[in-house]
């Protein structure tokens, strides 16, 4: 009988971070926490790794990835980093924000990081767990969101684990996610800057830096595959805009005044706080997703900055499963 090893959960000290780099150089699998959600890291040059994790997380297709690198000078030997990218990159990084640039054709990651198209992601995420592990590999990590397609992502080391945990070489627990979205991503392959999902560094911000972007193009959707509508789901229908709950429905709060009579119910903040609301979304929507429950009910989040994000996230979760 074969016995399936589970990946150890380890505290993210100095000796796990080694651990962790060496098993990425030896071309294994490796989840990590960033300031965002925790990421499932491969090494980006290795074409085995990088197809690793399209099993590991049944990727029903190969999705484009995010390259996750220590500094920003790294992006230089990978993508055309013109001067839009490097005022974005002085603003916002370490952080959570992501572009997608021309690849270079001397560079060094897997074709299949670029899912087939000519441009690469590229991040320098803000997390100490994240950069200690970066610094000690010094190579480009490429990493998705470290579930198995189709849920949300994971904003704690136990999410990781329950999702994962079979499949993968080692998980490096650095406690609950502080921003709880997924990082923004930008498309600076055209002349005009295209939002492809909405994230803690906010479109309003980002202009400032590189003038007004253009929305995501929902005709175009093998360009942003993580922009298809269905994407970060529970199994329960969600709810969205609720003024009312059924007994029978588990409630997905926001604000001092929850709605009363639902089964089971959890508030992103009391007290309006949509920093606290992101950092709380996906484990709540993971808590709430019971299968006795009809369905998950929402109250109505306001969309002004980290709002859009949530919002954003409420919307996919709620589409009709693809
Ligand atoms: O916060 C984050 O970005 C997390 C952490 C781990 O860094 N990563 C993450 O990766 O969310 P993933 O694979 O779950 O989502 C990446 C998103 C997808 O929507 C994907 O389509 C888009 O970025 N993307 C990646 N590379 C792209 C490319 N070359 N062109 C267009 N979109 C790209
Ligand atoms: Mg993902």
């Amino acid at each position: 009988m074969s016995v399936v090893r589970h990946a150890p959960v380890l505290p993210a000290d100095a000796a796990a971070l080694e651990d962790g780099a060496r098993l990425l150089t030896a071309g294994r699998l490796v989840a990590f926490p960033t300031e965002t959600v925790y990421g499932l890291g491969a090494l980006a040059s290795c074409d085995q790794a990088v197809a690793g994790i399209f099993e590991a997380k049944r990727r029903p297709r190969f999705n484009p990835l995010i390259l996750h690198l220590a500094e920003a000078d790294q992006a230089k030997a990978l993508v055309h980093f013109d001067s839009r990218a490097a005022r974005l990159a002085a603003r916002f990084w370490p952080g959570p924000l992501s572009l997608v640039l021309p690849r270079r054709t001397d560079c060094s990651a897997s074709l299949l990081c670029s899912a087939g198209l000519d441009c690469l992601a590229v991040r320098v995420p803000a997390h100490p767990v994240a950069r200690g592990l970066l610094e000690r590999l010094g190579a480009a990590v490429a990493a998705p969101s470290a579930n198995a397609s189709g849920e949300v992502s994971p904003t704690t080391a136990a999410h990781v684990s329950a999702s994962l945990g079979d499949r993968i070489a080692l998980i490096l627990d650095g406690g609950p996610c502080r921003v709880g979205l997924e990082s923004t991503v930008i498309d600076l392959t055209e002349p005009i800057p295209r939002l492809l999902r909405p994230g803690a560094v906010t479109a309003e911000q980002a202009a400032e830096e590189i003038g007004p972007l253009a929305g995501a193009d929902e005709t175009q959707p093998l360009r942003a595959p993580g922009q298809l509508t269905s994407h970060y789901a529970p199994n329960l229908p969600l709810r969205l805009n609720a003024t009312d709950v059924g007994a029978d429905e588990a409630l997905l709060a926001f604000g001092p005044a929850p709605l009363s009579g639902a089964a089971e119910t959890i508030n992103l903040s009391s007290r309006n706080d949509l920093v606290e609301a992101a950092a709380k979304l996906f484990a709540a929507l993971r808590a709430l997703d019971k299968p006795h429950y009809r369905a998950i009910a929402v109250m109505a989040v306001p969309d002004g900055g980290l709002g859009a994000a949530i919002n954003d996230r409420l919307r996919r979760a709620a589409a009709p499963k693809s």
